[in-house]
């Protein structure tokens, strides 16, 4: 059966590798995104469904999430949630090993699950999506993967993150490239220490291997970290810190990639 078609750009922040800063990257972009005017829906796609750390006003209501409507027990209504920074965020929802197994299955049998559910939500044009995902392949990633007109993908700049790009090249080949809609693979590489030598040294190898494919970097910085800790973004947090600008430069370079609708005069949510 055909994919359902979407009109608004999604983009999934991926990577490879466990704890690299897919989720700090995701809320942060999604909150610099927003303050451009475009709405912006945040959807978690990982069942750590730590996405709500970062961008939700109220954490508790994020029980339910999409895995609670994939069960049966909510709405999309009630499954959605206001984010920080103007942000619309789906959270995953809590759920226990058995549901997220069935889920899992579920996800498995209708690859197109994500599309036929984005589209449901009828969002306006110049809405972006931003999705989150678990770390390495997964039922998550095929869903993610097989929406994206962009895909950000967040690596270290250490040897470990170098060595996963052919397996994050494979899939975004797989799933990706082969569709009319897909825009780019790009990479950011989080937590760059430029008084370390080993990290200027892969990243001068990954300037080399990606070439305009890479995005940007986003320094390691304590903000990032008391932004969390403070339940608000680095924006907000230290808007001039040096984690602050890095997001608003790769913000402002996924906008110039995706040439999403100018946002409407009105800033609305999804
Ligand atoms: N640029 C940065 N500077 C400092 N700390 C950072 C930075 N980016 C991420 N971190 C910290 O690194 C840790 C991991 O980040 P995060 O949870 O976003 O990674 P992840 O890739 O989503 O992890 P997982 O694979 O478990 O989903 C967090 O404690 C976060 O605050
Ligand atoms: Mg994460």
């Amino acid at each position: 059966m055909a994919q359902a078609v979407l009109t608004m750009p999604v983009i999934a922040v991926i990577g490879a590798k466990g704890g690299v800063g897919k989720t700090t990257v995701a809320a942060n972009l999604g909150t610099t995104l927003a303050e451009t005017g475009h709405a912006v829906l945040a959807v978690d796609l990982d069942p750590q469904n730590a996405l709500r750390f970062h961008l939700a006003l109220d954490r508790e209501a994020c029980e339910t999430g999409l895995a609670g409507v994939l069960a049966g027990r909510a709405n999309w209504t009630q499954a959605m949630q206001p984010g920080r920074g103007g942000v619309v965020l789906l959270p995953f929802g809590a759920i226990d090993d058995e549901h997220q197994i069935d889920l899992e299955r579920h996800l498995a049998d209708h690859p197109g699950w994500l599309a036929e559910t984005l589209a449901r939500f009828q969002l306006p044009p110049d809405t972006l999506v931003l999705l989150d995902t678990p770390p390495g392949p997964s039922v998550y990633l095929q869903q993610a993967l097989r929406v994206a007109q962009l895909c950000v993908v967040t690596v270290l700049p250490d040897a470990g993150s170098f060595a996963t790009l052919p397996l994050v090249d494979r899939m975004i080949d797989k799933y990706c490239r082969g569709r009319a809609d897909f825009v780019a693979d790009l990479y950011l590489v989080n937590q760059v220490d430029a008084g370390k030598r080993l990290n200027r040294d892969v990243l001068q190898a990954l300037r080399h291997e990606l070439g305009d494919r890479l995005l940007g970097v986003v320094h390691q910085d304590q903000a990032v970290c008391e932004a969390l800790a403070s339940a608000v973004d680095v924006r907000r947090y230290a808007p001039f810190s040096e984690a602050a600008e890095d997001f608003a430069q790769s913000a402002r370079q996924i906008l110039r990639r995706l040439a999403p609708p100018a946002p409407l005069a009105e800033n609305r949510r999804p």
